[in-house]
């Protein structure tokens, strides 16, 4: 007799869905289409020379052990350089804080793991990271979304749901995606004060934070939370972990992230990845190390600022020329994303099916909200660093193209530039 796999599946599975965004990136990988839709780096600027010469190295010269299983809290130099590398951006972290992730998507997966029961609230941005809610989904979290504008989450808006007693914040406070909005400094300050107030912790999520095309560093709710409320250093008290990744520094194919948090914290979390896959890959571990060693990584981060400068100001100055007035999109001081509002009545859904005529494809705004997809009827989330500049001007006509089409039939009788 065969077997049923469906009527096996446990409950936890009743809630998944595979990600709209997966599934869009199919349709939009024919060649023909310019695709602002994944959240991809820029293939060209993968050092990869610099990786050649790192598995070299490490092939011959520590060979056995890197291809050998590891400590699942991750590989002690890397550990160290991690450790090193945020406490100069002011988080200040020891090894022991740190664990080493298979990218940061295991990282929200862990949190998840370690935070959530079924129907315990998870107080989000909204819009918010949708591999946040698909990490959280599977342990049956429920949502308290809270608006975010140009300045980040409102945190005029916190009380009342952080009242009704959240399990935890998931922020995100540099260049968010998907709005590419950043968490004012102000802002920083009263989301901590309030999160102690309330006892509520933080899970501050930043692979964006270094990529910054303009203006100065705000300072991270980790460093924040410490100065404020007088944490000690070992971070036994600490309200905020802190999730980062090489993904969009080095390479996503890595899949290297890491947590930064409270030791016992993390002791919890070495525990919860061992049943998971023991530990990341050492191998990889070890070679980025080896590629980021010796300053390279700030040297390399810095190109890649100034490519992505280059095509998110070649973005801005596209829509500027062809959308059509009444069409609204955020100003991103880094990352890879910014955000579009459309018109009311227009529905980006619709949108993206015409969009895809024009041979040119975004990500419909609904898959970044907790709760009412409906929501996101009239945003579109663009990303700017994977298609080059001299692409990004075609794309943005097309779009344009588009988006006129939706306001004509919407109001037939207006006239759209
Ligand atoms: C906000 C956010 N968190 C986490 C991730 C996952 O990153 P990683 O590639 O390190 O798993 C992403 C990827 O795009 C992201 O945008």
């Amino acid at each position: 007799m065969s077997t049923t796999w469906t009527s096996r599946y446990a409950q936890r599975t009743k809630s998944i869905k595979s990600s709209a965004i997966r599934e869009l990136l199919k349709v939009t990988q024919r060649p023909e289409v310019i695709s602002f839709a994944g959240g991809l780096p820029a293939p060209d600027v993968f050092p990869t020379e610099r990786f050649r010469e790192a598995c070299c190295k490490v092939l011959e010269t520590n060979g056995k052990s890197a291809l050998q299983y590891g400590a699942t809290e991750g590989y002690e130099p890397l550990r160290e350089m991690i450790a090193r590398h945020t406490s100069r951006y002011g988080v200040q972290a020891n090894p022991e804080n740190v664990l080493i992730t298979s990218g940061s998507q295991q990282a929200l997966d862990l949190i998840g793991k370690l935070l959530i029961n079924p129907g315990d609230s998870v107080l989000v941005e909204a819009p918010t990271y949708l591999g946040a809610l698909q990490a959280f989904n599977v342990y049956g979290a429920e949502y308290l979304s809270v608006p975010s504008d140009e300045d980040g989450i409102r945190t005029d808006m916190l009380e009342k749901p952080l009242r009704s007693g959240p399990k935890f914040m998931y922020v995100l406070p540099n260049f968010q995606n998907p709005g590419g909005t950043t968490l004012s400094e102000g802002r920083r300050q009263e989301l901590v004060l309030l999160a102690d107030r309330f006892g509520i912790p933080i899970v501050e999520d930043d692979p964006y934070g270094q990529l910054r095309y303009e203006g100065e560093h705000l300072t991270p709710l980790v460093v924040l939370d410490r100065e404020n409320l007088r944490r000690d250093n070992g971070y036994s008290i600490g309200n905020v972990i802190y999730l980062s990744t090489f993904s969009k520094t080095l390479a996503p194919g890595l899949r290297l992230g890491w947590i930064v948090a409270p030791p016992d914290v993390i002791a919890k979390l070495v525990q919860l990845k061992q049943g998971g896959d023991l530990h990341t890959s050492t191998f990889t571990q070890i070679v980025a190390y080896e590629v980021a060693r010796d300053n390279f990584l700030d040297e390399h981060i810095k190109v890649i600022r100034n490519v992505y400068r280059e095509r998110r100001d070649a973005m801005l100055e596209a829509l500027q020329e062809f959308f059509p007035p009444d069409v609204e999109w955020t100003h991103p001081k880094g990352g890879l994303f910014l955000w579009i509002t459309l018109p009311k009545g227009m529905d980006c859904q619709k949108l993206f099916e015409t969009a895809l005529k024009e041979n040119v494809a975004f990500v419909p705004g609904g898959s970044f909200y907790a709760n009412n997809g409906e929501e996101g009827k009239r945003h579109m989330r663009l990303n700017f660093s994977y298609v080059p500049p001299g692409q990004i001007r075609e794309g943005i006509r097309r779009l344009s193209v588009a988006v006129k089409r939706q306001l004509v039939e919407l109001h037939p009788l207006s006239f759209v530039k």
